[in-house]
């Protein structure tokens, strides 16, 4: 190295070290985030990545069927996103003949592009800090509730008069628990298009073995078309719709990212917590998350028996596994990683550090002395409704299926009992329909086995007094757990499609009612229901809304007392981006992760035949050839997937990673295992994102699916 690139870094250190972590808000990028991401190599202005009135590289994002994010990759409105986005729509396009979940799917023409009903992309045409207007006439002496009200009415009459086209959405969003409000004027096109997507064997590599994980190997990808009307606006399915023009789309970068190169993220993170005290995140590491985590660990070990055991068992409940799973790991490895890299620790230095600044000045030591002490106290107090909310959530209506069913009718059946046999008639055909939809797929003794594991365990850790000592009653008088489930799915009219059907033909309300009222899963329900209810959610509710309004003060605090520092604000699935480097990472003591993984790493992970890491053939055949096409990195590899510091959370699944000139270098899928805690406090040393490599991608398309004739419609770049 010369030594005035010594000099340089030398200079650079202090911005490199600063420029970790943070989903900053696009509008804000040039007066918070413009000068230190130039001099981390962007090549842009903040206003080609942002700008309200002309185009910019936000109209190419756009939120994708409200959980993830995805983006326009040509003129032609070609839209790239994750697999495991697109899955539930592949799935529905499948079947036994054409199974695209297991065989990939490969439109080779603007014919053959299907339809997928539900599926939408939403582009944010602009955001306005409305702040002052939403918190008009809001006082400091008001009620909660009051305030908001108030805030309620503010926003009403800020989106009544919002500036948009008729097509357009206006909607507003609180940040900083409520300290800031933006406007955010969105347009959803709902015309989409399956164009293609990779095996499972490709999307999908690695399954939940490998989810969270670094090195990974995931082709985590699928491609969409957006279709308008001849207006170029959104319009339902209509074989007339034509391929969207969009204000923007990503060029593709043949030339990668190595390490250290600057990349940013571009999406709608979903929800993080930031600013919470050293409290709140000793409770999350010791108590809510080792609940949770518990009781999926136990309901993942029944699934998991069953679909090793019966194929069709397995097909049906594939998808319903890893979404268990997904935030079973997540939250295990956060419980992990606050513990292993002090999170609690750092948090309170920082709320020391906090202490003696206010305790420098008299006006700020009258206003916040109170909110650490108060914030401490409350956490502690809601620590036992906290945890036996998530109990009884988990339990009842995540991880056992028919009790999730029976709610949903138990709240429908309150209707009548309150004597509204109006609303209750008006709504029977539309429950009872969900209920009987419900049956698809369904093996009562999987759940039952479910039921037995994980009513067992609420016998034994939920307080006698809150349905604990109810669920051992019950299951005492059958003679235990499993004998418990046994009656209650044999007897229940909600856990046999024929039943269901023959109480669906009731022809009267009040039959219907009694009906329900004396189902046996219903009574059971409303045994541990009825605690809920009346003492555990209302106490929650309550103790939730003073912390809302203590860390609302201590955020507004925060950035008082912080003024050299620079907040962003917690995720709220809005638009954020996010920046940083490619970075490999060191876990644990003399072990070294490299930032990029490649094919190679794929064919050491093949099991043949496995249902997680199956390789197909033809990738077989085109590593063995070396046939890569231009697709290959500098020293002839196909490069598969790379990590670097962008701080993203869940929602930034198929975001774009762009390079220093906006040029679409990958696509984000997850995060590594040691640094899932990033959502609560992001540490830059281990935090990494994962990216599916564009070269993949484009590799896949290309020379694994023989569909290369999308990528003519592509801006290919290869900058330097
Ligand atoms: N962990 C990633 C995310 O949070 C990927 C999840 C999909 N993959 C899976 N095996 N469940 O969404
Ligand atoms: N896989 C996640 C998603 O679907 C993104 C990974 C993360 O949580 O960071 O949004």
């Amino acid at each position: 190295m010369k030594r005035t690139n010594i000099w340089v870094w030398l200079w650079l250190l202090p911005a490199l070290l600063q420029a970790q972590g943070g989903m900053w808000l696009p509008l804000y990028l040039e007066k918070q985030n413009e000068k230190e991401m130039r001099a981390l190599g962007l090549k842009l202005k903040a206003d080609d990545l942002y700008a309200p009135n002309r185009p910019s590289i936000k109209d190419a994002i756009c939120q994708y069927s409200g959980g993830c994010t995805a983006e326009i990759i040509s003129p032609q409105g070609l839209l790239l996103t994750n697999h495991h986005c697109a899955f539930s729509a592949i799935q529905r396009q499948s079947s036994l003949e054409r199974n695209y979940v297991e065989n990939g799917f490969w439109a080779m023409s603007r014919e053959e592009e299907l339809p997928c009903p539900g599926e939408t992309a939403t582009f944010v045409v602009r955001m306005e800090d409305v702040t002052a207007l939403a918190l008009q006439n809001v006082t400091e002496g008001m009620s909660e509730r009051d305030r908001q009200a108030q805030i309620d009415k503010n926003i009403a009459q800020i989106r009544a008069n919002a500036r948009r086209e008729k097509w357009q959405e206006a909607f507003v969003r609180p940040f900083y628990y409520g300290n800031q409000y933006f406007l955010f004027i969105t347009e959803t096109y709902t015309d989409l298009r399956l164009v293609g997507a990779p095996p499972s064997s490709i999307g999908k590599f690695g399954a939940d073995t490998d989810n969270w994980v670094w090195p990974r190997h995931t082709g985590d990808f699928a491609l969409f078309r957006v279709y308008a009307d001849k207006d170029n606006r959104p319009a339902p399915y209509s074989p007339d719709n034509q391929p969207l023009r969009p204000k923007h789309f990503l060029p593709i970068s043949l030339s990668g990212a190595e390490e250290g190169a600057f990349t940013m993220v571009y999406g709608f993170p979903g929800r993080t917590d930031e600013y919470l005290p050293a409290a709140a995140l000793q409770q999350i590491a010791e108590v809510t998350n080792p609940t949770r985590v518990d009781i999926r660990d136990r309901a993942l070990k029944v699934l998991d028996r069953f679909m090793r055991n019966d194929p069709a068992i397995k097909i049906a409940y594939i998808a319903r596994y890893a979404n268990i799973a997904n935030a079973w790991k997540k939250w295990l490895g956060e419980m992990q990683g606050l513990r292993t890299y002090k999170a609690v620790e750092k948090k309170q230095a920082y709320e020391a550090e906090f202490l003696r600044r206010i305790g420098e000045n008299p006006t700020w030591a009258m206003r916040y002395r109170h909110l650490l002490p108060r914030l401490q106290e409350t956490y502690r107090e809601i620590e036992p409704y906290a945890d036996a909310r998530d109990n009884y959530l988990e339990t009842f209506l995540r991880n056992i299926q028919v009790t999730a069913a029976v709610a949903s009718v138990g709240s429908w059946l309150g209707e009548y009992e309150k004597g509204q046999v109006g609303t209750f008639s008006a709504r029977r055909t539309e429950v009872m329909e969900r209920v009987r939809a419900g049956f698809t797929g369904y093996y009562p003794e999987v759940d039952r086995a479910v039921f037995a594991a994980l009513t067992e365990r609420y016998a034994q850790t939920m307080r006698p007094e809150w349905g604990g000592a109810f669920v051992r009653r019950a299951a005492d008088e059958r003679g235990g757990f499993e004998a418990l489930a046994q009656y209650l799915f044999a007897a229940s009219a909600f856990t046999d499609s024929t039943r269901w059907k023959a109480l669906m033909s009731i022809p009267t309300a009040d039959s219907i009612a009694r009906r329900l009222q004396q189902d046996p899963l219903m009574t059971f329900w409303r045994g541990v229901s009825t605690p809920y209810n009346e003492e555990i959610g209302p106490k929650w509710q309550e103790l939730q809304g003073t912390l809302n309004l203590l860390q609302r003060q201590y955020m507004a605090a925060q950035l008082e007392v912080f003024k050299e520092k620079r907040f962003f604000p917690d995720a709220n699935g809005t638009l954020r981006l996010t920046y940083g480097q490619v970075r490999g990472y060191s876990p644990r003591d003399a072990v070294r992760y490299e930032f990029r993984t490649h094919l190679d790493g794929v064919m050491e992970k093949y099991v043949p035949g496995d249902y997680e890491f199956d390789v197909p053939k033809r990738l077989i055949d085109l590593w063995k050839a070396r046939d890569f096409g231009p697709y290959a990195t500098k020293d002839g590899r196909m490069p598969v997937a790379f990590i670097a510091t962008n701080h993203t959370t869940g929602g930034n699944s198929g975001s774009p990673a762009l390079d220093a000139y906006g040029n679409l270098v990958g696509l984000n899928f997850d995060r590594v295992w040691e640094g899932t805690m990033s959502d609560l406090y992001y540490d830059p040393a281990i935090c990494r994102n994962i990216m599916v490599d564009a070269r993949y991608i484009l590799f896949i398309i290309d020379k694994y699916a023989g569909a290369g004739y999308l990528l003519q419609e592509m801006k290919l770049v290869r900058p330097k």
